[in-house]
């Protein structure tokens, strides 16, 4: 298949992207892009490739832009039940922290989760997908975190497995077992933590060898704040589950600096998430390594609260910086990655092409993916989004509304109608 007449072809250049090298992009006018196999096969000026291929099958652009589909690098899109009460004591006064303490929070969350079957799970996450999908997500990361038990945790893991296998999306699969500390623990973080270190996490490699299908193993991550995991509790887990094998990840310093930056730096995790409160010298030791800063600009959003990561300074530092939407029934929930880069460039100072970069090569690196998606490379999978826009820019200037028109994931096209439903088309 042959994507001709692309108004403005938009590709981040080269690989992950660190500093001030952040927003390279490659933009060609008047292009088109071969896809064989699912695959991109030629990506050009539309002139070299309408001659060199001229049999090709042909879908027309309609002179919009073309960009990679985006990447989402931190979700807890698989849950049951709502917190709109919460938001409205939230809105009344009462903080996200005080609300977890009394119970609520992840924990009404997990209660919920717990009771539902891996059916009724993915029957509630998948039109979170579809709206993620639609809305230009074509690889997205889902955590589990709201059974806290190993049977609930896998139920989870279960539900993600097979919701990867419907597709059309790619979902990549995060442990997060150390999401909260569940009511039979309560005020025993530490008893907790152990039992994730000495039973959880060798069940979960024995788990998945028998369940994943030969998948590369999942993430594990750990949510490293006061009245979650402190510094040496997440230490304890992220070092066994490396010691097992596991890639990694941590929420850090989304309300308090507990120090979980430096110490996804030091540990090589693929990511640090949320980095809201990171002190300077975090900042320094995380853009001194390969683990990717990831901005979640949804979630002070969504908690209407006005500290946002503080883009600018882990620029200047050299790191590589991310964005995701954090999409969860508590702080954020938000599927699209559009809204995410709306508010990178709003709340965090980025320009609308490092906030493409961010979206795509960047967050495919966080999930340890950049060498296969993230942007529009002869040989990489072929995940990319028409727009209805002829300028990219317009992703970010523009907001509230859905600019994909067509989704393409693995060379397969999907329609996008009304801004959330996606049709699979007949060619692919
Ligand atoms: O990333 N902070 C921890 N986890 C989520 C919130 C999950 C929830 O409130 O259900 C987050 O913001
Ligand atoms: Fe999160």
């Amino acid at each position: 298949m042959l994507i001709h007449n692309i108004g403005q072809l938009v590709t981040p250049r080269g690989g992950p992207q660190r500093g001030s090298r952040l927003g390279e992009l490659r933009i060609v006018p008047h292009a088109a892009l071969l896809i064989r196999g699912g695959k991109i096969a030629a990506v050009g000026p539309e002139a070299d490739l309408l001659a060199a291929y001229p049999d090709e099958p042909r879908h027309d652009a309609q002179g919009k832009a073309v960009v990679p589909g985006l990447v989402d690098p931190h979700t807890h899109l698989l849950w049951a039940g709502e917190r709109a009460a919460e938001f409205e004591m939230r809105l009344q006064g009462k903080t996200y922290l005080e609300i977890l303490q009394a119970g609520g929070g992840i924990l009404s969350t997990v209660q919920a989760t717990r009771r539902a079957s891996v059916e009724a799970l993915m029957a509630e996450t998948r039109p979170r997908l579809l709206r993620a999908f639609a809305h230009g997500a074509t690889t997205i990361e889902v955590k589990t975190g709201y059974g806290l038990t190993l049977t609930s945790e896998f139920k989870m893991l279960e539900a993600i497995l097979a919701l990867d296998d419907e597709g059309p999306w790619e979902l990549v699969p995060t442990f997060l077992a150390a999401h909260a500390v569940p009511p039979e623990f309560r005020g025993r973080a530490e008893a907790y933590a152990r039992l994730i270190c000495t039973e959880m996490l060798p069940a979960l490699k024995g788990w998945w060898q028998e369940h994943a299908n030969g998948r590369p193993l999942p993430f594990v991550d750990v949510f490293c704040e006061t009245g979650a995991f402190d510094l040496e509790q997440t230490r304890c887990i992220l070092e066994t589950a490396k010691a097992l094998g596991f890639p990694l990840k941590v929420h850090a310093d989304e309300f308090d600096n507990l120090g979980g930056a430096a110490l996804a730096a030091s540990l090589g995790a693929a990511s640090a998430d949320h980095l809201v409160a990171t002190s300077a010298a975090d900042i320094r030791a995380l853009a001194a390594s390969d683990t990717v800063a990831v901005a979640l600009p949804c979630t002070p959003f969504g908690l209407a609260e006005s500290r946002y990561t503080p883009a600018k300074a882990i620029l200047e530092a050299d790191g590589l910086l991310a964005l995701a939407t954090d999409c969860n029934p508590g702080t954020a929930w938000c599927e699209s990655m559009l809204f995410a880069m709306v508010l990178g460039c709003r709340a965090m100072g980025l320009t609308p092409a490092q906030a493409l970069a961010a979206a795509t090569i960047n967050a495919a690196a966080a999930v340890g993916r950049a060498d296969r998606i993230g942007s529009l490379e002869v040989g990489k999978q072929a995940d990319l989004l028409i727009l209805e826009t002829d300028d990219y820019r317009h992703l970010a200037y523009r907001f509230g509304t859905n600019l994909v028109a067509w989704v393409v994931k693995a060379g397969r096209f999907f329609r996008v109608e009304g801004g959330i439903s996606c049709t699979p088309q007949p060619f692919s």
